[in-house]
């Protein structure tokens, strides 16, 4: 193992005051909790979440921490309607603020300044598990793959449009996959035919071009993950955002980041270590979760943690 990581010593345990969605089982919530724990003492607090999903985080932060106001975001709709029930008697205290949204509005939204605030990356297990939406290849569903239903291309008009050069760029950028030529070559043969429409018909494909090399690791596994970082633009979109999100903390504020992707997990480590000025990241190595947790929620065996501290003596500067 790298020296470049360690995995976690919070107990996976405490957490039986809080109510999670039966949706959707949040992913190293202790962690989390432990990193903001040095804002316990504070009067009042704001917290800023993401991506809200169905709340495991939002509703753990709001119970640890009595005297937090938070702001919570999603681009899914799906996400934010059930956001406003789950949280209807915040929501009535004003205790938090709903938005639909990307969080690459966060700037234009103006939402001022926050102590803690947290991106939990990538897809929910409702999105991942409701074959409508055509995250995954176990389900039937449209080739769509849009976290945001109202807005942006499908996957199914990137696989059917695209070039063949522009295909093979996506799988070996996005999807890190060496050589995606032969199932490109093949989807470009087949769509001349008849488009592809489906999850299957495009799993199928690349089941039977590239066939299964590993055991327990489906091969569309990466043209999947390619496509849908594309479709979202998640990559572009926390490159651009993440710096403004840093610049929003408090002086001493937190900004927490779990991903599952080397190539976001890049991103946040280089961007993290870019400003001293500004801030650092609070643990040198990247945090992992403990195995307790992936043998619980096997979703969370590819998290992993980053948190940066914005630097106290900013304050001073700026005033
Ligand atoms: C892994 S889930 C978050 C789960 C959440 N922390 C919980 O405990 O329930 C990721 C969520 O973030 C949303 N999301 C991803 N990227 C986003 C973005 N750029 N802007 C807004 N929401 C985003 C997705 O729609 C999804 O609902």
């Amino acid at each position: 193992m790298s020296d470049d990581i360690a995995i976690s010593e919070t107990p996976f345990a405490d957490l039986t005051k809080v109510e999670f969605s039966a949706d959707h089982y949040p992913v190293m919530v202790t962690d989390v909790l432990e990193s903001f724990s040095v804002f316990r003492e504070k009067k009042a607090l704001r917290y800023f979440d993401g991506t809200f999903g169905r709340g495991g985080h939002l509703r753990a932060v709001l119970v640890h921490f009595p005297q937090a106001k938070a702001v919570a975001m999603d681009q899914d709709l799906r996400a934010i309607e059930a956001c406003k029930v789950m949280f209807k008697t915040e929501v009535e205290a004003e205790r938090i603020r709903i938005i639909h949204g990307n969080f690459s509005e966060f700037k234009e939204k103006n939402f001022g300044s926050f102590d803690m605030m947290l991106l939990d990356l990538g897809v929910s297990s409702p999105q991942l598990d409701n074959a409508e939406r055509g995250f995954s290849f176990y389900h039937d569903g449209p080739l769509d793959m849009r976290m945001n239903q109202n807005q942006g291309i499908t996957a199914e008009y990137i696989v059917n449009t695209a070039s063949e050069q522009e295909l093979n760029d996506l799988f070996k950028v996005y999807g890190e996959i060496h050589r995606p030529f032969r199932v490109v070559r093949a989807i470009v043969h087949d769509r001349k035919t008849k488009a592809f429409q489906s999850t299957k018909e495009l799993a199928g494909l690349i089941e039977r071009v590239d066939g299964w090399r590993h055991k327990g690791h489906h091969p569309a596994t990466q043209y999947f993950m390619a496509l849908r970082l594309r479709v979202n633009s998640e990559l572009e979109v926390l490159q651009s955002t993440l710096p403004e999100m840093m610049r929003a903390l408090t002086p001493g504020g937190r900004l927490a980041v779990i991903s599952f992707h080397s190539l976001e997990d890049r991103i946040v480590k280089n961007l993290f270590k870019h400003d001293k000025q500004l801030g650092q990241q609070t643990h040198k190595k990247v945090i992992l979760p403990a195995q307790e947790e992936c043998d619980k929620n096997p979703r969370s065996r590819s998290a992993k943690l980053r948190v940066f501290e914005r630097n106290v003596q900013d304050e001073l500067k700026e005033f």
